[in-house]
């Protein structure tokens, strides 16, 4: 049994130079940001809650076998979208209100919406940012779901983009696409000395020639992103997860390498994942922790730092450090989980970890040296991390299936 320790909020993975994850409530995150450091980010994306009325939920994978088959069987809360509307919209206000700050002046912002919040969140945007500053209606357009036959089905979310000022740095080529099917299908399709397919068509005395195989910018009509399907490879389990592409492909036209991309509403943190991916640094938000351990696992592969509150409770742990020659190995050999909620979902102490590190403490942070974290192609835990030397001083961090964090003192 290991000493438990109370009051560590921050943990550095390597460097922390790719991003910064905060479990906070956006509000009050976004105005400390925008005082910190305004004018410092490209692009924000934000999907808040819808105003729905529903609670949301997570799926959580329990144990190596539950990782093994995809399927995952601990239903936790995601978060309840059931704000009134004075109170969502004083939300809004807030956040929107930061996130002017904090744009820079060639910065973008992208709110994603449906049809409940839509018009009251476009008006809220017009007011703060301007309605000059209003680009463009951005609907994305899909087919999952069922057919409702009282009104004609509900198949598209509505993602409003502003731009910071008129220096906005958008780049719709380099997101384009060759379209399935071809283009301009109207035009009479002809062939050239070369094979290639082509439209033509004069207007004002001029003759326009467009390529079959040629990429085109998207519209404003997004049709060619899925949603996410019921066993869809990217499912984290998130119930309102967004598909990757497509923020794949805001972060691309809409940021460069190495600017900084927010996403205040991060939930299975797609959008850091997008942004790292592209070579962005992110900011993340949500104010749930049990979107951390999403997070955690969408990028595994970033140095960065996470802020979050850790659990409450005393689970108890034992764990060993074994200096070698060359780094130290920390052996995991115990966890008894603190509650009967943890204990009830997951009897073997083991499948109660979503993840662990071991690492040191400095200045009151977490630097994780050593991690194991559960994937659909790490399922198992080997309970053994590699740390660098010297042995001592060694901390471990123990991330629940819940969300909770934990941190104890080796005391070897
Ligand atoms: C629609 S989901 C985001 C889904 C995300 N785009 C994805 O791809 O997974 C909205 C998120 O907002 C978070 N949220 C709700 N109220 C919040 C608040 N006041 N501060 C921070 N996050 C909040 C919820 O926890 C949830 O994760």
């Amino acid at each position: 049994m290991l000493e438990l320790l109370r009051g560590i909020g921050e943990e550095v993975v390597g460097s922390g130079k790719d991003g910064c994850i905060y479990i906070d409530d956006a509000v009050r995150r976004m105005e400390a940001l925008s005082e910190e450091a305004p004018g410092s980010v490209s692009l924000i994306y934000m999907d808040p809650p819808y105003g729905t009325g529903k609670r949301f939920e997570v799926r959580q994978k329990v144990g190596a076998r539950e990782w093994k088959s995809g399927r995952g069987s601990l239903v936790l809360p995601a978060y309840d979208d059931k704000l009134p509307r004075d109170e969502y919209l004083s939300m809004m206000r807030s956040v929107l209100t930061s996130s002017k700050k904090l744009l820079s002046s060639d910065g973008l912002l992208f709110i994603h919406v449906d049809y409940r919040m839509h018009a009251h969140v476009r008006l809220l945007a017009d007011e703060i940012f301007g309605e000059s500053s209003f680009l463009n209606e951005i609907v994305w357009a899909y087919e999952t779901g069922g057919r409702s036959k009282k009104v004609f089905a509900r198949k598209h979310d509505i993602i409003l983009l502003y731009a910071s000022s008129e220096d906005y740095d958008l780049h719709t080529d380099d997101v384009a696409e060759v379209p399935e099917g071809g283009r301009r299908n109207h035009m009479a399709r002809r062939v050239d000395e070369d094979g290639r397919t082509y439209r033509q068509i004069v207007s004002g005395g001029k003759l326009y020639r467009y390529y079959d195989d040629e990429p085109v910018p998207p519209s404003d009509v997004w049709s060619d992103i899925s949603h996410l399907q019921q066993r869809d490879p990217q499912r984290s389990g998130f119930d309102t997860q967004k598909p990757y592409r497509l923020l794949d492909r805001i972060v691309r036209c809409a940021s460069r390498e190495g600017d900084t991309v927010l996403d205040p509403f991060f939930g299975s943190a797609t959008t850091l994942e997008a942004a790292f991916a592209a070579g962005r640094k992110f900011i993340g938000i949500d104010i749930n922790p049990l979107c951390a351990v999403l997070a955690e696992r969408r990028l595994k592969d970033a140095q960065y730092r996470l802020f979050c509150p850790e659990g409450e409770g005393a689970p108890e742990l034992d764990a060993l450090a074994a200096p070698g020659i060359t780094d130290t190995g920390v052996y995991l050999n115990a966890f008894e989980p603190c509650d009967d909620e943890l204990k009830q979902a997951a009897p073997s102490g083991y499948d109660g970890i979503d993840n662990w590190a071991a690492g040191r403490l400095e200045n009151g942070v977490f630097l994780a040296e050593g991690r194991e974290i559960r994937s659909k192609n790490t399922p198992e835990l080997t309970g053994e991390v590699r740390v660098p030397l010297p042995g001592g001083g060694l901390v471990v961090r123990v991330s629940d299936i819940l969300g909770r964090r934990f941190f104890y003192r080796l005391q070897n």
